[in-house]
């Protein structure tokens, strides 16, 4: 597990860009912040759409700028919502696949940490990469 510093850090990232969600339709706003093995954190925000469907959550934009920004590794992650609310379903899955089984912080709205969990504890007996080969 990462130590305190760190987690403060990573929570305190997410805390920063969370007004920058695009929420206009849920006015929930999420904030995500990944650290990976080289002690960079890239952070997230949800994006929302008016077709509900194509809106992307912030854990996942968080992945993807992450690897659009040469990151292979990943240590943790960090999630900030209202009610410090756990990461959905197909996020799980993204995290698996892309960070496999890392920390897991999750915060409320003021970036007090609720919970520390991992990967494996949300998404247990998980599908994966092993499945395809
Ligand atoms: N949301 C996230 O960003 N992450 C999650 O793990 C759960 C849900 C967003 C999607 C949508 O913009 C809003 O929260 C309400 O579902």
């Amino acid at each position: 597990m990462i130590d305190k510093n760190k987690q403060k850090e990573l929570v305190e990232a997410a805390l920063d860009v969370r007004k920058n969600a695009f929420a206009p339709f849920s006015k929930f706003q999420v904030a995500a912040s990944l650290l990976s093995t080289d002690g960079n954190i890239t952070c997230g925000i949800n994006v929302e759409s008016s077709s509900y469907g194509l809106t992307v959550c912030a854990e996942r934009n968080a992945i993807s700028a992450a690897i659009a920004n040469g990151k292979k590794e990943f240590v943790a992650l960090a999630v900030i919502s209202r009610g410090a609310a756990y990461p959905c379903g197909a996020c799980r899955q993204v995290i698996f696949d892309i960070c496999g089984n890392i920390d897991i912080i999750v915060a409320d709205e003021n970036g007090e940490i609720k919970d520390i969990t991992d990967t494996k504890t949300l998404l247990p007996k998980a599908f994966g990469i092993e499945n395809l080969e």
